[in-house]
């Protein structure tokens, strides 16, 4: 997508809303992370409103964040508590934090923002950087399955269709790059509202490879939350690294 800039796709408009449509699956997802945490401390590559990091914290696990938008952040402090969490403002790929983590994660595809081969191994080698010897790092991610189904490689969904708006969800994928462009276009009576976003999107194998040049390594991979297995018509994974 020409002229697209990372740093501007989570900001005032976009972090408003984010957390008026939740995904629906925090509670397994933070189920999940607390058992993984140890006690943590607990670092969220890409934090933004707090969605998964805050409830997180509230079980008793110190749990700092790295994140680019200032708008996904003023989200994130307006909540009870959300002051209390040391964010990083910054690229989650390279920038520094203090102290070492028993846990780090990103996710809801949140690692695909990275959008070249090279910035999400810069990824993997900031992490290690900051895993303490016994410390995981987590990765959840849509699988690319869905875009061997596209035709010429593009797709439009309609998200929501009410009476006063209808959003559709309009993308092209490069199999060359592995970039997905895409945009939520909404449209209304009283006009149209563009939200772009380029996303680089990996086959497990690939990260494998990315966390051994990091000097990482597969301790477990689930098609799920719930710790479901990892099979053929798995439409995302959960990915655990370690030493
Ligand atoms: C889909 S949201 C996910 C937020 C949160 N992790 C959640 O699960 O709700 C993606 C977030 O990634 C942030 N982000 C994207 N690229 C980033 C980068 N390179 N470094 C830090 N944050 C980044 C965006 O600003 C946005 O807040």
């Amino acid at each position: 997508m020409r002229n697209f800039d990372p740093a501007k796709s989570f900001g005032h408009r976009v972090a408003a809303h984010y957390d008026d449509a939740p995904r629906g699956d925090e509670a397994e997802t933070i189920d999940f992370l607390e058992r993984w945490a140890h006690g943590g401390p607990a670092l969220e590559l890409a934090i933004g409103t707090g969605r998964i990091g805050l409830p997180l914290s509230q079980r008793g696990i110190r749990l700092d964040g790295i994140e680019l938008s200032e708008a996904m952040v003023e989200q994130l402090r307006k909540k009870p508590g959300g002051d209390r969490i040391a964010v990083t403002m910054g690229d989650y790929a390279e920038v520094a934090v203090d102290g070492t983590y028993k846990l780090v994660f990103v996710v809801f595809n949140t690692f695909y923002n990275l959008l070249t081969q090279d910035n999400q191994v810069r990824c993997f080698e900031n992490v290690a950087k900051h895993l303490t010897r016994d410390g995981v790092f987590i990765i959840e991610a849509a699988t690319p399955n869905e875009f061997f189904l596209l035709r010429n490689g593009q797709y439009v969904d309609a998200e929501a269709v009410e009476v006063d708006r209808v959003t559709l969800d309009v993308a092209r994928f490069d199999p060359v790059t592995q970039c997905l462009d895409e945009s939520h276009v909404s449209i209304t009576e009283t006009g149209i509202t563009l939200a772009p976003i380029v996303t680089r999107y990996v086959w497990p194998s690939e990260l494998d490879l990315m966390a051994r040049i990091a000097g990482l390594r597969l301790h477990a991979r689930y098609g799920g939350w719930f710790d479901e297995p990892f099979t053929a018509d798995s439409r995302r994974h959960v990915s655990v690294y370690g030493w």
